[in-house]
């Protein structure tokens, strides 16, 4: 047990409900913040982890306003930010992939860089000095592709993202150069974690309904929803647990700084499909591959490696959370 607060700024999110869960685990106080944190059918979940009714307080915050971040920060030692998953339309519903550069900039990526500045700022008021961002593999995307990638030479290059109108990809690299300037400027070690697909069992039914979560549901009741054919490309994927434990880990370990690949590893979808195939009925697999799979990604993972956090390799991870959602653990989800 430890005096420790730490806030989480998302709690409710996948991301961010699994740290509240490995924080508790470990016995710090956590501070967990949502937009609203009288949202029942949310805070329900969060309330019934272990340790939660003891340590766990919860509060309403926005990213939009750095004030709501005064409350959940005060006595902190860290903070988390998993609370920006993808912008992919416009306030008025145009799709990103729409948008002109001045309309890209403004309305999906300037919220997420001021919103994760919002939340540093309110850290630094209150002398928080360890922050640990979720960003994604989509800030990974060099121009030129590199054979190998490593967190220091896999960098998105955001006016070549903007270029090809992917604003929604160059949200990430935007929010992590604006949040390593505000760290380096204020003395707070940050770490950024960059994860792809995530499973594995999750703490409220809400998070089934996410991508990652939400074709595997289909597949178990027979549904092939999600690809028609086997595509040729790969996946990189992880166990949320893990994905949370790296999250401790940066956080605990004096010396970690900068940007971590949270994935274990990528797969050609062939051969992730060729696993599923083992759980769920033929009806939901896609027509097989027409030609070769694709060299997946390759990653040097020595950083994530540092760590020492052991992860799940990608059949068990397919296997728990399908054997998971085999037991329907929110009730009518598998029919
Ligand atoms: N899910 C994936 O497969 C995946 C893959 C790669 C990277 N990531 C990255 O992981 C991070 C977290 O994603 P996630 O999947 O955990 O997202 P999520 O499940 O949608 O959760 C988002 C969290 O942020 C909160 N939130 C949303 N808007 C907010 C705002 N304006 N101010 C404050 N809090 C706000 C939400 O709370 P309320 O809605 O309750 O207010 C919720 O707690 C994102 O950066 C995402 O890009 C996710």
């Amino acid at each position: 047990m430890t005096d420790k607060i730490v806030c989480v700024a998302g709690a409710s999110g996948l991301v961010g409900s699994n740290i509240v869960k490995q924080a508790l685990q470990k016995g710090y106080r956590v501070h967990g913040t949502m937009r609203d944190a009288n949202d029942e059918s949310k805070t329900k979940y969060l309330m019934a982890l272990p340790g939660a009714a003891e340590r766990l307080t919860l509060f309403s915050a926005n990213a939009e306003d750095s004030k709501t971040f005064d409350a959940p920060l005060e006595n902190a030692d860290a903070v988390f930010i998993a609370c920006f998953p993808p912008i992919y339309k416009a306030k008025d519903g145009t799709p990103a992939k729409e948008l002109d550069r001045e309309r890209g900039y403004d309305e999906i990526i300037r919220p997420v860089r001021d919103g994760c500045l919002n939340i540093l700022d309110a850290a630094n008021r209150h002398g928080v000095k360890s922050a640990v961002l979720c960003s994604s593999t989509s800030s990974t995307n060099p121009p030129q592709p590199v054979e190998i990638k490593t967190e220091q030479n896999a960098v998105s290059d955001a006016e070549h993202q903007m270029d090809q109108k992917k604003y929604t990809a160059a949200e990430k690299i935007v929010m992590e150069d604006a949040a390593a300037y505000f760290c380096q400027k204020h003395g707070i070690r940050l770490c950024v974690m960059l994860p792809t697909m995530m499973t594995g069992p999750v703490i409220m039914p809400q998070h089934l309904e996410g991508d990652s979560h939400a074709r595997f549901i289909e597949m178990l009741n027979g549904n092939n929803t999600h690809h028609e054919r086997v595509p040729a490309g790969s996946m990189s994927m992880s166990h949320i647990e893990d994905v949370a434990q790296l999250f401790i880990a940066a956080y605990e370990s004096d010396n970690a700084q900068g940007r971590y690949f949270a994935v274990y590893d990528s797969w050609s979808w062939q051969a992730i499909y060729e696993e599923v195939a083992k759980h769920v009925p033929e009806s939901a697999l896609p027509q097989p591959l027409d030609g070769q799979p694709e060299q997946p990604t390759r990653f040097d993972f020595s950083r994530r490696n540092s760590l020492g956090v052991s992860m799940r390799d990608i059949p068990t991870t397919l296997e728990e959370t399908l054997n998971w959602m085999k037991t329907d653990p929110f009730n009518a989800v598998y029919q």
